[in-house]
């Protein structure tokens, strides 16, 4: 008889338009041990090898109400029982020649690791990773199951964690590795999430790009051998972001299956997918193993940072909607996540590092004049014998330059803070950037403590950007951080950090002191965002340099990048909104022509285009403007305003990407399809083709909508909008665009 442990059921309501209850989540079969993860949309499956205590993976896709038996035709060449298998957790050393999800070396210089099963648990919840950025989730919201191995040739023991987030069609995996022996061992390579797809024809899709050029979607074919993107900067980097979907080259943005993986991580990383002589194909996404060389000691433990993937029966739009809500819910924790964000200036493409108090509250007040309600002061505020008013000074002296504010921030803050918005009896508010992580070689910092940046022995200490990198490892270095930051937040009422970052890691004193400098920038991360709630925190890294769910569990929203041009704005931000919610997406109206590109377009379609982000502003200066664009801004703000709570909390589909149409497009809908807002673009005047019509998505069929742009509006049926769509009239110019509203009657 076959023993079965099924964890507690819960009525889920209804999401994606799919409906489910009294799902077991989590079935074991502890007979011939299987383990099943299911909802009544998805199902992970794997098993137990009854003759190698492998666990050998069965199915990680729609749902399944059994598992299919492994395959059992005759599979033979040079190998043996490990390496015709579709595995679970793939070491190193017993014949499985693929890319392994685990390597470790022992003390005898050996690499071989022979993990069998022990046994399980199961819980309701979810537990957090020690120092690690993580998704979160109550009883209802999550279940896990943690399956333990055990290598008794060198007395390691490992636990997988697997935790089902069934109303986001969501599995979360990590592990952990335990050095039970009396010798170091040495982690040399840990993918987070290791599975063992079907024979099946596949396409990678992920983000490539540079500065000023990110998240660039990159599709191609799986093809045989390794094939993958990892970044060595020491950061997630522009160059690859830390996700990647697989899906069958019919899947298209709205139809069709797909996967995606997403790692919750900001330091290098490393995805490989590997077709196999069998066909099958091999995903890993974890930690880079040219970074990591991690000693465990006798009696510790290592946890790998963790892999969210989702499945999706509803195309790449599907699977970005579950990460956006499952992101929202379970992995932001900031108080602003759902909160409409205010309209501001911030003074860097305006006023660059050459200011003082009296031109940025003369900034600032200009700021108020056209409705903006937050005033940031960027880069150049800071230092007293190397003044920051160039980057090669000052990064690492925390205290206001007295050529610049003579009586510190307290007064200038005050100054700010009693300029009232026009037409409101709202006051300004007062944000700041830092870039606590680095320092100039020219700073009172790096005199009194060289020792203090990454290094490697007597190495060259390359500098970029004319700085060098601070080692988060030193914890008095974390320490150093938490307290000026502390201090800086102390002297003056400060609503917002712009945390910036502008380099990567060169010469490290070892592989895994890249690892280590992650966990003590989540240590002072973790350490400021608790302590301080209240302050609205936005990651920059020179732009979306770390773009990553790391950093977003701690901070609501990040600079997305450092191109403001609305143009490259559009294929940027699409493509940032294949893992991330436009939510978390910060995005300014720059002047033109554009400082980065050279172009111009008009007010209108830069605002448009900014407006789809989570956090709006201005990144001008205001007395360079003409006064019919003067004069435009204040009703750009207001619409913004108005659309805003939609953008934060409504569902994205993207509806034309720019990649692939002159007239992209993109939606919000409204939790409860009662109300959604519609952004459409117009890249270059042409009179032949006529734009295809624009078919709208996630609207009631059966409702009439109300759709108007404030000056003209009209009714139809949702099914009018969702299966004929609109034949929009576009002027005959470059760069337009057009934001409509939609109204349930
Ligand atoms: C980076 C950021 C910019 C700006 C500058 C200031 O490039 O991405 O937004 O803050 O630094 O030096």
């Amino acid at each position: 008889m076959k023993a079965q442990n099924i964890l507690a059921v819960s009525v889920l309501g209804c999401s994606f338009g799919l409906c489910q209850d009294n799902v077991n989540w989590i079935s074991v079969n502890e007979d011939n041990p299987s383990f099943s993860l299911s909802s009544s949309n998805i199902s992970y499956q794997f098993h137990v090898d009854p003759l190698t205590l492998d666990l050998v993976h069965d199915h990680w896709g729609a749902y399944a109400a059994e598992t299919v038996p492994d395959f059992d035709g005759v599979i033979s060449g040079w190998g043996g029982p490990y390496t015709y298998r579709r595995r679970e957790f793939p070491d190193l050393g017993r014949g499985d020649f693929r890319v392994p999800a685990i390597h470790i070396q022992h003390s005898d210089g050996d690499t071989v690791s022979a993990f069998s099963y022990t046994g399980y648990d199961v819980s309701a919840g979810k537990p957090s990773l020690p120092g690690l950025p993580a998704t979160f989730g109550g009883e209802g919201d999550v279940s896990t199951l943690i399956v333990h191995l055990y290598d008794n040739y060198s007395n390691i023991s490992a636990d997988l964690y697997y935790s089902i987030f069934p109303r986001y069609n969501a599995i979360a995996r990590s592990f952990r590795i335990t050095n039970n022996g009396s010798q170091d061992v040495t982690i040399l390579r840990a993918s987070s999430w290791s599975v063992d797809m079907p024979n099946e024809e596949l396409e990678m899709i992920d983000l490539h790009g540079d500065w000023a050029a990110e998240t660039r979607i990159n599709r191609r074919s799986v093809v045989y051998g390794e094939q993958g993107f990892r970044s060595s900067v020491g950061y997630s980097s522009h160059f690859h972001n830390p996700f990647l979907a697989l899906a069958p080259p019919s899947t298209t943005e709205s139809l069709g299956p797909a996967i995606g993986y997403s790692l919750i991580y900001t330091g290098s990383f490393s995805a490989d997918v590997e077709r196999w002589s069998t066909g099958w194909v091999r995903v890993l996404l974890g930690l880079n193993p040219l970074h990591l060389s991690w000693p465990v000691a006798p009696g510790d433990t290592f946890t790998s940072p963790e892999v969210v993937s989702v499945y999706s029966e509803h195309g790449l739009g599907g699977m970005s909607r579950s990460f956006h809500s499952l992101y929202k819910n379970h992995l932001s924790r900031s108080n602003y996540t759902f909160e409409t964000r205010p309209p501001l200036l911030n003074s860097w493409e305006g006023l660059g590092f050459d200011f003082n108090q009296t031109s940025m509250v003369n900034l600032a007040e200009q700021a108020a004049e056209l409705g903006c309600t937050l005033f940031v002061n960027d880069d150049g505020w800071f230092g007293t014998d190397y003044p920051r008013n160039n980057d090669s000074l000052g990064l690492g002296d925390w205290t206001p330059n007295p050529a610049k504010f003579p009586d510190g921030l307290g007064p200038y803050v005050e100054q700010v803070d009693n300029i009232t918005i026009k037409n409101s009896s709202e006051h300004m508010e007062f944000g700041l950037w830092v870039e606590p992580e680095m320092v100039n070689p020219d700073s009172d910092l790096y005199k009194q403590h060289p020792e203090w940046c990454m290094h490697a022995g007597t190495h060259n200490r390359t500098l970029q950007r004319n700085q060098l990198v601070l080692n988060l490892g030193l914890s008095e270095v974390q320490e150093y951080i938490i307290t000026v930051i502390e201090r800086i937040l102390d002297s003056a009422p400060i609503r917002y950090i712009k945390w910036d970052n502008n380099r990567g890691m060169h010469e490290m004193p070892s592989p895994s002191a890249n690892h280590a400098y992650m966990l003590g920038l989540y240590r002072v991360i973790d350490n400021l965002t608790t302590a301080h709630p209240e302050v609205l925190w936005e990651g920059c890294a020179s732009g979306g340099g770390r773009f990553d769910p790391g950093l977003l569990h701690y901070w609501p929203q990040s600079w997305t990048s450092d191109d403001t041009d609305g143009l490259e704005r559009l294929y940027i931000q699409f493509g940032t909104s294949y893992p991330y919610p436009p939510s978390s997406m910060a995005c300014h109206v720059s002047a033109v022509p554009n400082h980065q590109t050279g172009r111009t377009t008009p007010l209108a379609f830069r605002a448009a285009v900014a407006s789809m982000c989570g956090s709006f502003g201005f990144e001008l200066d205001p007395s360079t403007l003409d006064q019919d664009e003067l004069d435009a801004i204040p009703s750009l703000i207001a619409t913004q305003q108005k659309i805003n709570p939609i953008v934060i909390n409504g569902d994205f589909y993207r509806l034309a990407l720019p990649d692939q149409s002159n007239w992209p497009a993109a939606m919000f809908v409204s939790p409860e399809a009662d109300s959604a807002v519609l952004f459409a673009f117009q890249i270059r005047s042409a009179l032949k083709p006529i734009p295809p019509p624009l078919k709208l998505q996630g609207l009631d069929a059966n409702a009439k909508y109300k759709v108007g742009n404030g000056t003209w509006e009209q009714t139809w049926y949702g099914s009018t909008l969702l299966n004929v769509g609109l034949s929009l009239g576009w002027p005959q110019a470059d760069y337009q665009s057009i934001i409509l509203t939609l109204d349930k009657q």
